[in-house]
């Protein structure tokens, strides 16, 4: 299946400003000290899929009131071809750049990301290189950890997507949710670890991915075991894009989508990206007021 995401021209989509204007309720008390915020993600090419980063860039600009947000993809290629565009896309380095200008002092970054897999350890990468190329700086950068880094998460995740955005499921209408993964690394232990939270929070959810080792094969064979004949296919994703309306509902005969009604299922396809559910925004709010991870100080021992 292919791989590859275009972009997204949100920073530039006119009702992006209202955000930028709205700072939140006044008097608000942000949830940790911060005085600057980078969101990191890793892009996106589908416009539409846009909504998850709104909705995200809006909880937060809620929950720290006043404070500057800036956002950054870690995908070079949808950077690029950004630039090429004419459009604003910042990296890491960039992003943290313009809170220096802001003249941000303790700096908080947020993973969007799902699983800490590769694009999250360039991430923590790009951090810690552009602090020790512009000493001085910052007094301090936390670094939050991405959606899905313990049972807490995946509990909490569970209840969000499965109690909360598909609470009106029909009976015996399985879950079928589509998480990136990733070839080599730790991936595949995060999803096994997050598919038995999922399954035991209720039975008829299943998750596979687009890389990794759990394939459309394996889902299909959960699929078989289970009664169900009805399935609604949905992205374990940030955002709904390129993979979710290509590999998952496109129109190709090898989407999932196609493949399962091949197989006789009765399938319907919700592009929501997990950006989109506040239950899920509030893990991230969480996790970028938990981490004790200051990149720019000696780890603290207990
Ligand atoms: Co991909």
């Amino acid at each position: 299946m292919s791989c590859h995401f275009k972009f997204l021209n949100f920073l530039l989509i006119p009702a992006f400003a209202v955000f930028l204007i709205s700072a939140g309720p006044a008097g608000a008390k942000a949830p940790c000290e911060a005085d600057g915020i980078l969101l990191v993600a890793f892009g996106t090419s589908v416009p539409e899929a846009g909504a998850a980063f709104k909705a995200i860039d809006s909880s937060f600009k809620a929950a720290f009131p006043g404070i500057p947000i800036e956002w950054a993809f870690t995908s070079q290629i949808i950077r690029k071809k950004l630039a090429a565009r004419g459009e604003k896309a910042a990296s890491i380095g960039q992003g943290l750049q313009a809170l220096a200008k802001a003249g941000a002092k303790i700096i908080r970054v947020q993973s969007l990301h799902v699983m800490a897999g590769e694009e999250f350890g360039e991430l923590a990468r790009a951090v810690l290189i552009w602090t020790q190329k512009h000493p001085g700086v910052f007094k301090s950068v936390y670094l939050g950890r991405p959606l899905l880094e313990s049972r807490e998460d995946a509990k909490a995740a569970a209840k969000a997507i499965m109690s909360k955005s598909f609470a009106d499921r029909a009976d015996g209408e399985a879950l079928a949710l589509m998480a990136h993964g990733q070839e080599h690394g730790r991936a595949g232990l995060v999803l096994e670890g997050t598919r038995s939270e999922f399954a035991e929070h209720d039975p008829l959810t299943f998750l596979a991915s687009v890389e990794g080792d759990r394939d459309f094969d394996d889902l299909l064979a959960d699929l078989e075991k289970s009664p169900a004949r009805k399935v609604i296919l949905a992205p374990l994703m940030v955002v709904a894009g390129d993979h979710a309306r290509n590999d998952l509902g496109g129109d190709d005969a090898d989407s999932w989508a196609s493949r399962l009604k091949a197989a006789g299922y009765d399938v319907s396809v919700v592009l929501t990206g997990l950006g989109e559910i506040p239950e899920i925004n509030d893990i991230f709010l969480r996790h970028v007021c938990d981490t004790r991870d200051d990149l720019i100080k000696e780890p603290k021992k207990p």
